[in-house]
């Protein structure tokens, strides 16, 4: 609220002497606080009607006998994609939610945060999956940060213990998918690397060394087999799971098997940003530098700082972005500040570049994309699958960068869930 009144009273003196005072306001004062409510709220009339009426897609979740509980993106016939609590996606909803909370101090959107948080429960014994930071840490895990409520801590620390069991010691590494055996024995992808959160959650609240040992086990072994002399990396790395040998290099949502996948190079970022904080280890916070690097130096990153879906695609303004790699980068860079390098002034400021962009460019008309607050992201490209549409992870890593500018701006510092 407080963040809206002063967007109302910096608009009020504008009018009223025609001079430009939002200019001399901070990042996050300029930040669409009330586009970002009204679409939201739009977009839970949009989720009320979509479980009335399915999409198309939602026929997976059927079969699944699944139910649908939030939004992930837009099918081709236009209408709203619902996942069930199942999907890797499913968590990032309720965690929009818990940032519109802490962005506007409004009481209203944590309530409504709960409600979807809660959908989210059941995957806490679901092996069946590496994603489980993902659903689980964004939508239990914010909330836990804003509300310390035992229920949440004890779900979080469960889906970890759940997470363990896909952690395999000859490999050094958790496990990624189970699916597509024809094309992998033992897929670990880049990705997995913001599931290391949860286990450092776990980690703190149970004083269980083996959380620990799994994340810092498997942030090395990536380390050494995931990564390109540049530091750049692959997508996926496929294991012998006996031997701990690498099979193949190989990629997934990339352009090909040796490119650099955007989202990934920004999960790659994001989750060694991540490892510095959980250990103060210096080795990680190099390794990060030298991945942001790779990233902001590249010839191919466009003047706006927002990546086409690859970095070795053919820039050209046919070329899909991916909105969602720029927010995530965004988000990281923003921690990336806080740590002591000579180049935290820099980060902060591409961080900053990079939210004006999306803000400028990239986010949907009211009432337009079902609510979704930014377009033009990329899901999968060589499937031909969410390219150039809103997706949810793309809202929720833009949302978490404003919230972290604002603490910033605030406090000086980023909280994190450190009890
Ligand atoms: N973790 C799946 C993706 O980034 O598309």
């Amino acid at each position: 609220m407080i963040y809206l009144f002063k967007l109302r009273k910096n608009i009020l003196i504008a009018l009223v002497f025609c001079v430009p005072v939002i200019q001399a306001s901070t990042r996050e004062d300029k930040a669409p606080l009330i586009f970002i409510e009204n679409q939201t709220s739009f977009m839970l009339s949009c989720i009320d009607s979509a479980i009335l009426k399915p999409a198309s897609w939602d026929k997976y979740a059927n079969a699944t006998k699944h139910k649908l509980v939030t939004p992930r993106s837009i099918e081709d016939n236009g209408l709203l994609r619902l996942v069930p609590s199942s999907d890797w996606c499913s968590g990032f909803f309720p965690g929009n939610l818990w940032y519109i909370s802490e962005l506007t101090g409004d009481k209203k959107w944590e309530k409504l945060a709960d409600k979807f948080t809660l959908k989210i429960e059941p995957e806490k014994t679901n092996a069946a999956t590496h994603d489980m930071g993902f659903k689980i840490l964004c939508s239990f895990g914010n909330g836990y940060r804003i509300n310390q409520n035992e229920n949440y801590k004890n779900i979080i620390v469960q889906s970890a213990y759940t997470l363990t069991k896909r952690f395999n010691p000859k490999t050094g590494l958790i496990l990624s998918w189970d699916h597509s055996r024809d094309k992998w024995v033992n897929p670990v992808i880049i990705d997995n690397m913001m599931n290391l959160e949860l286990l450092f959650f776990a980690f703190r609240h149970t004083n269980d060394s083996m959380f620990y040992k799994i994340a810092v086990s498997h942030a090395d072994v990536t380390m050494k087999n995931h990564f390109r002399k540049d530091y750049s990396c692959y997508h996926v790395v496929d294991y012998n799971p006996e031997t701990g040998e690498v099979l193949k290099k190989t990629t997934h949502q990339g352009l090909n098997d040796s490119s650099s996948w955007s989202r990934g190079q920004g999960w790659a970022l994001y989750g060694y940003v991540l490892m510095y904080r959980e250990t103060k280890d210096m080795k990680y916070l190099k390794f990060a530098e030298n991945i942001a690097s790779f990233i902001l130096n590249h010839k191919n990153l466009p003047a706006d700082k927002i990546p086409y879906f690859d970095f070795d695609a053919v820039a050209g303004k046919s070329t899909p972005r991916d909105a969602s790699a720029g927010a995530l980068i965004a988000s990281a860079l923003y921690e990336f500040s806080t740590y002591s390098t000579s180049k935290a002034n820099y980060y902060r400021t591409m961080a900053d570049i990079m939210i004006q962009s999306l803000e400028k460019s990239y986010l949907s008309g009211y009432k337009s994309n079902k609510g979704f607050l930014l377009g033009h992201s990329t899901g999968s490209y060589p499937s031909n699958s969410e390219v150039d549409v809103p997706l949810v992870y793309a809202d929720y890593y833009y949302l978490e960068a404003l919230v972290r500018s604002k603490m910033l701006n605030e406090k000086g510092k980023i909280e994190f869930n450190t009890k």
